[in-house]
């Protein structure tokens, strides 16, 4: 059996677990972690290692360089985070990559939060075999966003920073914008509709697959999307970001 560890590190909780690569599932406990506020690399990268630690001794692992794969809501090149909307400005320009090899053994990738969560989706989710321009939102505190065309991804997209009408467009599409607004389900869906259209007009996809928390909520929402690429919830759910973090560890690992 192929694992690798994966980590999602959101603006809300951090996620850890061990995840059996062949099947794209968890074959240990899945830990989740309050992220501190602030959520500086100070404060958090500890936290993130004490936390993969942990989920390799609660799974039973003894094998030291175990591949780990690590998600961030961020723009993540050469392992270093380049942005920072809805985490602290000072993830922004920051090696992650070569902070996370200095306190473990085995090796690590650093990928943005939807592009991981994107990989585990088109594997084993709601893009699995899946041909031409596939986009996947994550739906959370901002929105994020993997682009894949034949499941192959372009990393790094931000289409949740769109403007529409004068601001990024995850200020109304992402899920807290719902909460945050007070929004009926309706009222946020045409929010989301327009986001949707402006990425067809842009990219023309065949389909979009919309994950993060209220994919839950599907049966309430995409009903109501007029656009006109098929729209499917995300069937990962909350493991995808894991999942997929671990998946481009492994992956990496094996390419030496
Ligand atoms: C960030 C993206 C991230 C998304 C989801 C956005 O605000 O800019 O990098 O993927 O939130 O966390």
């Amino acid at each position: 059996m192929a694992v690798a560890v994966g980590v999602d590190v959101g603006g809300s909780g951090i996620k850890v677990g061990l995840v059996d690569v062949e099947r794209g599932a968890l074959s240990g406990p899945r830990l989740r972690v309050k992220t501190p506020q602030p959520s500086t690399p100070a404060v958090v990268v500890p936290i993130i290692v004490k936390t993969i630690r942990r989920s390799l001794l609660e799974a039973g692992v003894t094998a030291p360089d175990v591949p780990v794969g690590v998600g961030m809501p961020a723009v993540v090149i050469d392992g270093v985070t380049k942005s920072a909307a809805n985490i602290d400005q000072g993830w922004i320009d920051y090696d992650l990559g070569a902070q996370l090899r200095s306190s473990l053994p085995g090796p690590v990738v650093v990928l943005n939060d939807a592009d991981a969560a994107g990989l585990a989706e088109m594997r084993f989710g709601a893009g699995a075999g899946e041909r031409g321009v596939v986009i996947v939102l994550t739906l959370g505190t901002g929105v994020g966003s993997g682009l894949f065309n034949d499941g192959v991804l372009v990393p790094n997209t931000e289409l949740g920073h769109m403007e529409i009408r004068g601001r990024a467009a995850e200020r109304r599409s992402a899920s807290s914008a719902r909460t945050r607004r007070g929004l009926s389900w309706k009222a946020w869906a045409n929010d989301l509709d327009e986001h949707l259209e402006a990425i067809d007009r842009l990219f023309s996809p065949t389909l979009i697959i919309l994950g993060g928390g209220v994919s839950k909520d599907a049966d309430k929402f995409i009903g109501r999307l007029t656009v006109r690429p098929r729209v499917v919830p995300a069937t990962l759910r909350n493991d995808a970001g894991i999942v997929g973090a671990a998946m481009a560890a492994a992956e990496r690992a094996a390419a030496g």
